[in-house]
């Protein structure tokens, strides 16, 4: 695979969205931006069962099975011929998210839901993880401004912080694959450093072929 995977994560309002978006403008060469869940006809009606349905609704065993399911369409169905295609790929959100949400904010436990993740992806890795990192109330409270909360965004503050610091501990243990940017920084200033460290590394690859 010749394309390179890049990977937002962060927490609820971090502004994924919005740098996925700067970043795909600033790249001049082809590039695929989808997101997890939903990059497929089948994410879309995944991604509407585990974002709208009902609080309790879902087991937590179910969910976990439900995200992998996503991603298992959306590596088969986008991201791998994208990536065999020499496309860029950007997704909002990839395996991290489960390890936060799913194992640090539920309980469940890390080894299994990274085993089904690595079984869902069969081993797509990003090449890169943009984390954005905020305080979860910050983060919520922009999130809040866009109208009812998610599934997600309803759970507790803490359940919230537990997410955060599974991201931080997982860029920590593998820093040359992440970079960590401080959320609270203004948009530009975000989008600076985000691009500054993208293009190093595409220059870097390029200098290594
Ligand atoms: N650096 C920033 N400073 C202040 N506000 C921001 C910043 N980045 C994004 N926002 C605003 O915060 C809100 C959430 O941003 P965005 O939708 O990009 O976050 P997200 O991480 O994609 O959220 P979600 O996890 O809910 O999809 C938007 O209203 C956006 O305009
Ligand atoms: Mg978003």
């Amino acid at each position: 695979m010749t394309g390179k995977l890049i990977v937002f994560e962060g927490g609820e309002g971090t502004g994924k969205t919005t740098q996925i978006r700067l970043l795909a403008a600033a790249l001049d060469h082809d590039v695929l931006v989808t997101r997890q869940p939903g990059g497929t006809s089948l994410g879309q009606t995944l991604r509407g069962l585990l974002l709208d349905s009902p609080p309790g609704s879902i087991s937590d065993r179910a969910e976990a099975l439900l995200y992998a399911a996503d991603r298992a369409q959306h590596v088969d169905e986008v991201i791998r011929p994208a990536l065999t295609a020499g496309t860029t790929v950007i997704s909002d959100r990839w395996v991290d998210s489960s390890l936060a949400y799913q194992a640090a904010g539920r309980g469940m436990d890390p080894a299994w839901v990274a085993e089904l993740s690595r079984w869902a992806t069969a081993g797509v890795q990003p090449d890169l993880t943009v984390l954005l990192d905020i305080d979860p109330a910050v983060g919520l409270a922009r999130a809040a401004r866009r109208g009812a909360a998610d599934r997600l965004e309803a759970e507790t503050l803490d359940f919230h912080h537990r997410v955060r610091w599974a991201y931080l501990r997982l860029a920590a243990a593998n820093p040359s694959r992440y970079l960590v940017v401080d959320a609270a920084l203004p948009v530009d200033a975000i989008a600076h450093l985000v691009h500054a460290y993208v293009f190093q590394i595409t220059a870097d690859r390029k200098a290594a072929a």
